[in-house]
């Protein structure tokens, strides 16, 4: 972690979460806590919660959840450091350097988004140069744009010259050495710096604060290779977490019905804005992710693909689209007709015809059915086998009940077989996933049966533990961190343990601030958000506490059972009397 842990207390005591998240959604007060609509996924009522005690968010509609730099990071598409940065500045906290090699200066993430403004609006001008951009501006108009498109999303231009904006940005002021680390410089064999863009068409890519982070390059000849160049990952530019044109996209999504269109070029995208689909994004060249869909998923309930001509039929492109299910976001495929893509077709076809295309776009759960019909053969007994597992271990992914019963239906209705027996087989497959996911995660035997909605006993003792000080003494006292199977939490407890020892003042919500991991945060957020009354929470800790215990002495004698079993092969018979005694004196104990 490059900062202290000092700092990002300091940073957090300094930003009340109820304050800082009512700059961003309107909250209303309820019970001890506040509420709103969640600005992480679309819904008409409120199931955001914010609670001021414990100083944390959590959504019981779609599960984000967290503190309120995980709130900042999710909701402005930041990563930790830029949070930070943000917070401390609304706070006027000066920040220290990260500590992060000695370069590193303050503000570095500000420098970065200054050289991507000033190159932006440099490659603009060259574009809109009379001379210097006119081959350019005319590959643009003779591909059907207008110059007021260039001007809306700033395209520009990069000369065939080697150091054009490697000067440019020198004069600015900017270092060497940050200039090479922003990516739009890089060093040649010569050991000079060059321009990474050279006789390209240049897409600014822009965050979703509108600042620019990369550009996407594309040739005008067509005999440089290769077509299209991006600008390498950066400081302020992570692949798989922007989207190109959500920025625009944004403002013109139908509240009433909010779904996004994703194409897969740039110029499939001007072309499907100049058409007037506006709510529509492109994927940077590479396939989608996580990230992705969760950003998506604020702000849209539904994503139509629309994929080129020539990749529609391929049932590996589809793989990737489960992404969408985990997230529960649903998901249709449009398909165009072989070797056309967004923007040829509405060329060639027009918007009306392209409506259409929208209209008939196949439900991804259904084209994913047919293409499984198309390929085995559901009248043998192989066939429907394999057409089951396929399908199921799709709505494995499911997240949302309704979703998940109805594609149930659906299946169970074309291929005749008992709704019930899917879902046993489902329950099956899922078990299977379940375990498999816990055993990469812990190398122990018997791992908590971790089920996305019920928090583990050993999550739950955690929580309470740092919510009352005599949880966290009976713990510390009790348990050992062994007795953890959940290698996160596991740690968490050893964290705890460090802290009692070294009798470190720490506020109880700032102990969110030592974990790392937002997937994790959020499910602590979770189970913190819990709100149970007194004597039932003194039941859940009795009752969780008495569960890890009686695990702990399975475990022990499990390992003696293995020993004796061990000494018995060697004939070790004294070794198997004292083992036994053992045995039974720990069997004795626990009842
Ligand atoms: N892409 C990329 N790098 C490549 C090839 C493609 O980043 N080497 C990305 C670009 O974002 C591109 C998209 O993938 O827009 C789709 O590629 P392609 O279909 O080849 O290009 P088009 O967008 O159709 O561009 P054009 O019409 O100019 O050929
Ligand atoms: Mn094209």
């Amino acid at each position: 972690m490059p900062y202290e842990e000092r700092i990002i207390d300091q940073v957090q005591s300094a930003n009340e979460i109820v304050e800082i998240l009512s700059q961003y959604v309107p909250l209303k007060k309820s019970g001890r806590n506040f509420k709103g609509l969640c600005p992480f996924h679309q819904e008409k009522t409120p199931s955001f919660m914010v609670h001021p005690e414990k100083q944390i968010f959590h959504c019981f509609g779609c599960g984000a959840g967290g503190d309120v730099f995980s709130f900042l990071m999710r909701y402005e598409n930041l990563s930790f450091p830029e949070a930070l940065r943000q917070l401390a500045e609304k706070a006027h906290i000066a920040l220290p350097e990260a500590s992060e090699g000695k370069g590193a200066k303050s503000g570095e993430t500000e420098q970065f988004y200054e050289i991507y403004r000033f190159a932006a609006e440099y490659y603009h001008q060259q574009f809109l140069d009379p001379q210097k951009g006119k081959q350019a501006r005319e590959y643009f108009l003779k591909r059907g744009f207008d110059m007021a498109l260039a001007g809306e999303f700033r395209i520009g231009w990069a000369s065939e010259r080697w150091q054009d904006l490697f000067i440019f940005l020198s004069k600015k002021g900017f270092s060497e050495a940050l200039l090479l680390k922003s990516g739009l410089v890089f060093q040649s064999a010569k050991r000079t710096l060059c321009d990474l863009f050279r006789a390209r068409l240049l897409f600014p890519i822009h965050n979703l604060q509108g600042k620019v982070v990369a550009f996407g390059g594309r040739v005008i000849d067509d005999q440089g290779s290769p077509k299209y160049l991006n600008s390498p990952e950066n400081p302020i530019f992570y692949k798989r977490r922007e989207l190109f044109g959500l920025n625009w996209a944004k403002k013109f999504i139908d509240r009433e019905h909010p779904r996004l269109l994703i194409v897969e070029g740039y110029f499939g995208f001007l072309r499907l804005y100049q058409a007037g689909f506006r709510a529509c994004v492109a994927t940077l060249g590479t396939s989608l992710t996580d990230s992705h869909v969760q950003l998506l998923h604020r702000f849209a309930e539904e994503a139509i693909m629309v994929y080129d001509g020539d990749k529609a039929g391929e049932s590996a492109s589809l793989r990737g689209l489960e992404v969408f299910l985990e997230e529960a976001v649903s998901v249709k495929i449009a398909r165009l007709p072989q070797g056309l893509d967004p923007d040829d077709f509405i060329q060639e076809k027009g918007k009306e015809a392209f409506q259409k295309i929208l209209a008939d776009a196949r439900d991804f759960m259904d084209y994913k059915l047919e293409i499984l019909l198309g390929r085995f053969n559901r009248s043998d007994s192989f066939g429907l086998m394999k057409i089951t597992q396929e399908f199921l271990e799709t709505l494995v992914k499911i997240k949302n009940p309704v979703l998940l019963g109805h594609s149930l239906r659906r299946l169970s209705a074309s291929l005749g077989v008992e709704e019930n027996s899917l879902r046993s087989e489902l329950e099956k497959l899922k078990r299977k996933v379940e375990g498999a996911a816990a055993g990469r995660l812990s190398q122990k035997k018997d791992p908590q049966p971790s089920s996305s909605l019920m928090p583990s006993d050993e999550m739950i003792l955690l929580a309470l533990a740092v919510e009352q000080n005599k949880w966290r003494a009976i713990l510390l006292e009790e348990l050992e961190a062994a007795d953890f199977t959940d290698p996160q939490l596991r740690a968490f407890f050893q964290m705890l343990r460090n802290l009692e020892e070294e009798r470190l003042p720490i506020h109880r919500y700032q102990i969110l601030n030592r974990l790392e991991d937002e997937q994790f945060k959020e499910k602590w957020a979770a189970v913190t958000a819990l709100d149970w009354a007194g004597e039932q929470q003194e039941k859940a800790f009795e009752d969780c506490l008495r569960k890890l215990k009686k695990k702990r002495i399975e475990r022990r004698l499990e390992n003696l059972r293995r020993e004796i079993a061990q000494a018995e092969r060697e004939g070790d018979l004294t070794r198997v009397d004292i083992y036994i005694k053992e045995y039974q004196d720990i069997w004795k104990e626990s009842k």
